[in-house]
């Protein structure tokens, strides 16, 4: 029997990677991180120079660019042009302008395209803002990950910190509210909960308890 393909949406911050990632190890599927593949492609258009409202060249540059996630025991590596981006995507620069790339209709076209192919076998839990709405309108199960935005800047504040690099709380959480603001505003396929999406507030739940919730739906729906 085909497996099935799993998708989680929601807002910047609210635990999407982390979750996604749990519930594809425990389920052995193969866990694809989109909002990689729009950052991965935000780099590049950065280093090159390319004017970031011109879509037409950033799909020019898409069409040129190969964007691997290569799964390894140590994780996911994220390969731009073959070169292991992993760090470097998540770079402020980027993540500042990611939102404004990835509004144009032509990449996400792109992007979609790649995305439906990756999981045209099924088995794939995907995260990012358009996957039940969009690029995978027929997953067997969709989710919706939200919680407050303070929670979300407090987690993202935390992350940075065992990370030993300096954050500013206040400013991560403009940041957070900026890029939602921006993907579910946008023209094309914005970020916004599936009709059919079972929506999980994560403000007071942990991560392996979210996992947990997923992971029960995936298994009722199998
Ligand atoms: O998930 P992450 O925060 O890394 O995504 C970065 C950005 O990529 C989002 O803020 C959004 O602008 C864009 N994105 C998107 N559609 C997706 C995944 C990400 O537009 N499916």
């Amino acid at each position: 029997k085909k497996k099935m393909n799993i998708a989680i949406d929601g807002p910047a911050g609210a635990g999407k990677s982390t979750v996604a990632k749990l519930v594809a190890e425990q389920l052995s599927y193969l866990y694809i991180d989109t909002g990689a593949m729009y950052r991965a492609l935000t780099l590049a258009a950065l280093r090159e120079g390319i004017d970031l409202q011109d879509g037409p060249a950033l799909t020019e540059i898409l069409s040129k660019t190969t964007i691997h996630l290569q799964h390894e025991q140590s994780g996911v590596r994220v390969l731009l042009n073959n070169e292991d981006v992993t760090e470097a995507i998540r770079m402020k620069d980027v993540t500042s302008n990611v939102s404004l790339v990835s509004s144009h209709e032509g990449v996400r076209l792109e992007m979609v395209e790649r995305q439906r192919k990756l999981a045209e076998k099924g088995g794939a839990v995907l995260d990012g803002r358009d996957i039940g709405t969009y690029v995978l309108p027929d997953a067997k199960v969709k989710v919706f990950l939200t919680a407050s935005v303070d929670e979300r800047a407090r987690r993202r504040y935390e992350e940075q910190r065992k990370k030993g690099i300096p954050a500013d709380f206040d400013q991560l959480k403009e940041e957070i509210a900026r890029r939602d603001q921006l993907d579910s505003t946008r023209e094309f396929a914005p970020l916004k909960k599936a009709d059919d999406a079972v929506e999980i507030d994560s403000t007071s739940l942990t991560i392996p308890e979210v996992a947990k919730s997923i992971i029960e739906l995936a298994k009722e729906r199998a």
